[in-house]
């Protein structure tokens, strides 16, 4: 007798977003000059697709930092989290190139104009037949902030009072034309009911627009929207809004609690919890052999201290904390940030050095080994946790690690009857929805 498993979604977190990737490692390709093109990026997708996954979620920030030694040296020089081109010119490259995957597109709420966003992922939910998402950030280093107008970001919480009304906006202008208002009747000489074309009138605490959209209603109304919030007010922030939540956690009781609670805030707001679909970041190894694959996850530690100012430049971006100040060997206080609250947190109390070496482990789970080895350690975790699934991410993405994700792993999991064999949908949120 077999015993019946959770199935559960999978996706591919673009970590870094539209930038270089393995520029200085082997298998970065023959011409290092090309990651500007979209031509991995489509590659990627497309095997995704062929593995079957959920969707697709481009990262993006907009500045070049300059947290590490209050200098952007480090930053441009190894190409640590910058450049970075927009990923809205990405998605579409993604979406023309394939049929069935979601593309998830990060844009943030302090650096675009609502109408503008809801403009923009309407567009990009025509054109992918309902396919796409908004992934809603609401900024974090001030940098970003600065190369805005403002001096520095908005306080943390304040951001995300603010992202309620955004988002409140949003919705309204993408509903402003009523499903069925495009009927395009050539006899009757009628393009859309004007009856059925609203103005919105928002007039916020701290935004304004009138309304209706410049567009029909999107094949999906709503595209799907995707949140990462990890502090309260995040995550109750994503709880009201998000239909998938990308989050991050250290341990298999760290999943289950975040998962439980973004659960029960979804809940308070009337919301089906299992309408929301949490995904854990992980970074599986798989090779051939066990102790190939054990051997490459000590290699990316001692890799990690190395380049020791390149992964602390990374963190001081995200945590708006310069980490140069600190030994590497000097245990942590208790950071405080405007920026990455969660991450400032659990760097708390470790030493520079053990952030360094455990930059892509987790404590109590090891997704290293063969493909059928980590499909099983996938499963088993899914089933301790509840659902629902899991956010690849892999920072220097070659095309070597994509064909040991789609066409080593996926299958795996595939054969152990926890991952969809075909697409029974072909919108993105019903993907999602599909269990
Ligand atoms: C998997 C994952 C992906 C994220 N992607 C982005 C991103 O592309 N751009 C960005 O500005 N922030 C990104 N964030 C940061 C979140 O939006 C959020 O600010 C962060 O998780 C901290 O939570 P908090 O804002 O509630 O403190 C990401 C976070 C996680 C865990």
């Amino acid at each position: 007798m077999t015993m019946s498993r959770t199935p559960f979604h999978l996706a591919w977190f673009i970590s870094k977003g539209y930038g270089p990737k393995a520029w200085r490692m082997p298998w970065g390709g023959p011409n290092p000059h090309a990651w500007v093109k979209p031509d991995l990026f489509i590659n990627l997708t497309q095997a995704l697709e062929r593995a079957c996954f959920d969707y697709v979620m481009i990262e993006d920030s907009s500045n070049i930092p300059y947290t590490y030694r209050n200098s952007h040296d480090v930053y441009v020089r190894y190409a640590c989290d910058s450049p970075k081109l927009d990923p809205s010119v990405l998605a579409p490259f993604l979406i023309q190139a394939t049929s069935r995957i979601g593309v998830i597109t990060t844009l943030s709420t302090t650096e675009y104009n609502p109408f503008l966003l809801a403009r923009l992922t309407n567009a990009l939910d025509h054109v992918s037949d309902g396919r796409s998402g908004w992934n809603v950030v609401t900024g974090s280093n001030d940098g970003g902030a600065q190369n805005f107008g403002l001096e520095r970001q908005f306080p943390h919480d304040e951001r995300y009072e603010m992202a309620d009304e955004y988002v409140e906006l949003v919705c309204k202008l993408w509903e402003s034309w009523e499903p069925d208002a495009m009927v395009i009747d050539q006899a009757a000489e009628v393009f859309a009911d004007p009856a059925k074309v609203h103005p919105v009138h928002h007039e916020g605490r701290y935004f304004r627009s009138r309304g209706p959209l410049s567009a029909p209603r999107a094949p999906q109304g709503r595209p799907v929207i995707c949140q990462a919030g990890g502090s309260a007010r995040g995550r109750s922030f994503a709880a009201r809004w998000a239909e998938t939540i990308i989050a991050k956690a250290g341990s298999v009781a760290a999943m289950k609690s975040f998962r439980d609670d973004v659960r029960a805030r979804a809940a308070g707001f009337g919301r089906d919890p299992d309408q929301i679909k949490v995904l854990f970041q992980i970074t599986p190894i798989v090779d051939a052999f066990d102790d190939v694959a054990q051997e490459r996850r000590k290699a990316i530690a001692r890799e990690a201290l190395t380049h020791a100012e390149f992964h602390l430049a990374s963190l001081s971006r995200l945590t708006g904390i310069d980490f140069s100040k600190f030994d590497l060997d000097e245990v942590l206080p208790d950071l405080k940030s405007n920026g990455h609250q969660t991450i400032a947190a659990a760097c708390s109390g470790k030493t520079p050095r053990q952030l360094l070496e455990g930059s892509l482990s987790l404590k109590d789970i090891d997704p290293t080994g063969t493909p059928d080895r980590v499909a099983h350690v996938m499963s088993e975790i899914i089933e301790e946790v509840g659902g629902d699934g899991f956010l690849f991410t892999y920072p220097e993405l070659t095309r070597r690690y994509i064909t040991e994700i789609a066409d080593g792993l996926a299958p795996a999991l595939q054969k152990l009857g926890v991952h969809r064999k075909a697409y029974r949908h072909g919108m993105l949120r019903d993907h999602l929805l599909e269990y």
